[in-house]
């Protein structure tokens, strides 16, 4: 294939959702990469323009804010600016961070739609939607749960079920409930706009597996090769939701662009921001032929980025598309997946706050385990390994023998060299190479190699400093010795230039340290300081990471493991509303355990003898199981004291101990955070 002529680089990384914080998965996969070469491509003087924002729609974020009783938009402010902050004290060097509910992206999105609609490239289909009644609107998957055809789970949602991981249609649950109002929802017409991927079959199989078999990675192609013999179908891009860019069309009140259909329209409208607070054009980002698109993600995105928004793009009409989708595939943690509902992952921006002024380390250490071609893990253990053996012991130690020795015999000066010998000429043309190497690596995205590229030229030098032992030949050869320096300190210098896209932090400090300015990525390879030039003092670039800070690390993460709660257990969906008068009828007090025994023959049953503040009474309670009767005394707990009286196993039971239940189905008590005189009422 014929090499097209780059004049611009549009780089965009997957708009993470509004409603968690960023992982080190997402950075792993996506956003350390997509930095590494956007500080590269700049470095080697492209024009590049380098996009992230939020995606702040779909109905994940709708449901986070009827859980917490906040809005969408409540949702999406707490999420977007904590990502965007983290984002860039990671120094992940964005030209803009924008957003999916700017209101330029709005504009944009529903244009886009206008004119694929306008322009007949989308059709209509109408199908039977569940909806619920009471709440008067049509039941996204994920608001409808029910029991699982397959493995009979009762709590399975619309589109999944998350005991057995089948996907479901909400049309298979066993006695569907909305989540909204608790009632088996009906079916229901409704008309969807549709984009007739069929349409496109044809043009995508020649542009991917044509063009781009030997240029895209294998399981980025793999995946879009299993899409397209398998058939495109017409995919829905638009939805029965309150939370989105709505369909700008009279006969669709009550619908909104699906997620997947505006979120990477978000790149576009975000170059538009840019554009405009630049006051420059944007399209020749988008439309240009000269310009090189390339899409950062993980491989769950595969199919929205390779398939379904080239077809957009195409049946828009003015549009290019991207050269590359360089997708990674999963991190996982400690040996297991990383999962936000169990809150198994190491987040941004608790590791900013725990580990201040250590970008980099992680940076480093995730690059050197980046999943490229599969899954990897991540361990602590293996981030102190990474800081301790090699950012400070081979990077870090060369830089500071070198530093200190120049101070110690030529008074923080260059020394000027002495006529070169051949190995030091063969020295020279090996720093020489490295430019061009590492670039290689990173243009064909391959970060790991290239970042490893990068340390073998600081293993290099160190190993210099070790075989020449400048200190042991200063009285004897100091004119020796300077050369020795001299090239040391050229390796420092071309390591300043060549490890800023994947250090960016350790590039800075190195550069004061040598007092010497950024340089172009060709000059990496170069002598970059002359004879008599002053350097500053020397300081640490890396700080050994002890055992005790890991052990906290892994500690917390344990902690995480302990309190989970299962996703099923937690998302529980809400009972009917009650009035305040029905709430007022429940008499809730402290009470405390004077006597608790064994019910006998019974496996569960406790009878517990307590201190209502009114009286003192028998309560039987199936807690045994969890709770040894000697440890109960004194307890105070929570108490529903007007629940009618029972007869159970001969005790007449007056009242309700209050417990909660986790997903193993233990119980434990609720008591009051202070002691409190019995009786008093709980409201
Ligand atoms: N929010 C999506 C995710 O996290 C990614 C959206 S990428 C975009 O999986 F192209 F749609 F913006
Ligand atoms: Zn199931």
């Amino acid at each position: 294939m014929k090499k097209k002529k780059i004049s611009r680089y549009t780089v965009t990384t997957a708009l993470p959702y509004a409603n968690g914080p960023v992982h080190i998965g997402h950075l792993a996969g996506v956003y350390i990469p997509a930095d590494i070469f956007c500080r590269y491509l700049r470095a080697s003087g492209k024009e590049v323009l380098f996009i992230g924002g939020s995606d702040e729609h779909g109905v994940p974020i709708t449901l986070k804010a009827r859980a917490e009783h906040i809005t969408p938009q409540d949702v999406v402010d707490r999420y977007h600016y904590m990502i965007r902050d983290s984002f860039e004290q990671l120094g992940i060097s964005f030209d803009i961070y924008s957003r999916t509910t700017d209101p330029v992206h709005h504009e944009t999105a529903s244009a886009f739609f206008t004119k694929l609609h306008e322009s007949g490239q989308l059709i209509t289909q109408t199908t039977q939607q569940y909806y619920d009644e009471d709440a008067k609107q049509f039941l996204a998957d994920r608001y409808i749960t029910g029991e699982c055809p397959i493995c009979h789970n009762p709590r399975a949602y619309g589109d999944q079920c998350e005991a057995c991981g089948s996907s479901l249609n909400a049309t298979d649950l066993i006695q569907p409930k909305s989540t909204l109002s608790g009632n088996p929802p009906v079916l229901k017409d409704t008309t969807h706009w549709f984009l007739p991927l069929d349409r496109y079959e044809h043009l995508l199989k020649q542009w991917i597996l044509e063009e781009h078999g030997h240029d895209w990675k294998t399981n980025v192609y793999g995946q879009c090769k299993s899409w397209l013999d398998a058939g495109l179908h017409p995919r829905a891009v638009t939805r029965d939701l309150d939370w989105g860019v709505k369909v700008p069309l009279p006969e669709a009140a009550g619908k909104v662009l699906y997620v997947w259909f505006d979120a990477p329209i978000g790149y576009i409208s975000a170059t538009k921001i840019w554009a405009k607070e630049h006051a420059t054009d944007w399209e020749k980002w988008w439309k240009s032929e000269d310009s090189s698109l390339i899409h950062f993600i993980g491989k769950d995105n595969i199919v929205f980025h390779c398939i379904i928004f080239p077809a957009m793009l195409k049946a828009e009409g003015s549009y290019i598309l991207p050269d590359n989708v360089p997708a990674n595939e999963f991190l996982n943690l400690e040996g297991d997946k990383i999962s936000t509902s169990r809150n198994w992952a190491v987040w941004l921006h608790e590791y900013l706050l725990d580990f201040k002024d250590r970008q980099d380390v992680l940076r480093y250490t995730l690059t050197s385990i980046a999943p490229e071609t599969k899954d990897a893990d991540f361990t602590w253990a293996d981030l102190q390994a990474k800081n301790n053996n090699e950012l400070l012991a081979i990077l870090g130690n060369f830089v500071n023998r070198t530093i200190v020795l120049t101070h110690k015999y030529f008074n923080g000066q260059v020394p000027a060299h002495a006529p070169f010998t051949e190995e030091d000429n063969t020295l020279l043309k090996e720093i020489a190479e490295y430019p061009a190497k590492i670039g290689y690596s990173i243009e064909h995205y391959r970060f790991r190699e290239a970042q490893a590229e990068m340390m073998n030229l600081a293993r290099m030098g160190n190993k210099f400093l070790t075989d020449r032992e400048p200190w042991t030949r200063f009285k004897e050869y100091p004119e020796e010795v300077a050369t020795i320096l001299y090239l040391s300190l050229q390796i420092c210098a071309s390591l300043s230039v060549l490890c800023a896209p994947f250090l960016p932090f350790t590039a800075k400090k190195l550069q004061n340290i040598l007092k010497i300015k950024e340089e172009k990525w060709e000059k990496g390879g170069t002598p970059l300081l002359s004879a008599g030039h002053t350097i500053g003092a020397a300081e640490y670039l890396f700080a050994k990471i002890e055992d005790e800070a890991i052990a906290e690390q892994v500690a917390k993460l344990q902690q995480c493991k302990k309190m989970q709660v299962s996703q099923t257990h937690h998302t529980q969906p809400s009972k009917p509303d009650v009035s305040y008068e029905d709430f007022q009828k429940m008499d809730l007090r402290v009470c405390t355990i004077l006597k608790a025994e064994r019910v006998a023959h019974t496996k569960k049953l406790l009878k517990l003898n307590v201190d209502t503040g009114i009286d003192h009474r028998d309560i039987i309670s199936g807690i045994a199981e969890y709770h040894d009767p000697d440890t109960l005394t004194g307890k105070q707990v929570l108490m529903l004291i007007n629940l009618a009286p029972k007869d159970i196993k001969g005790t007449l039971s007056h009242g309700m101990v209050l417990m909660v239940e986790n997903e193993n189905g233990e119980l434990s008590f609720l008591s009051p955070s202070s002691p409190q005189p019995n009786g008093s009422i709980v409201k």
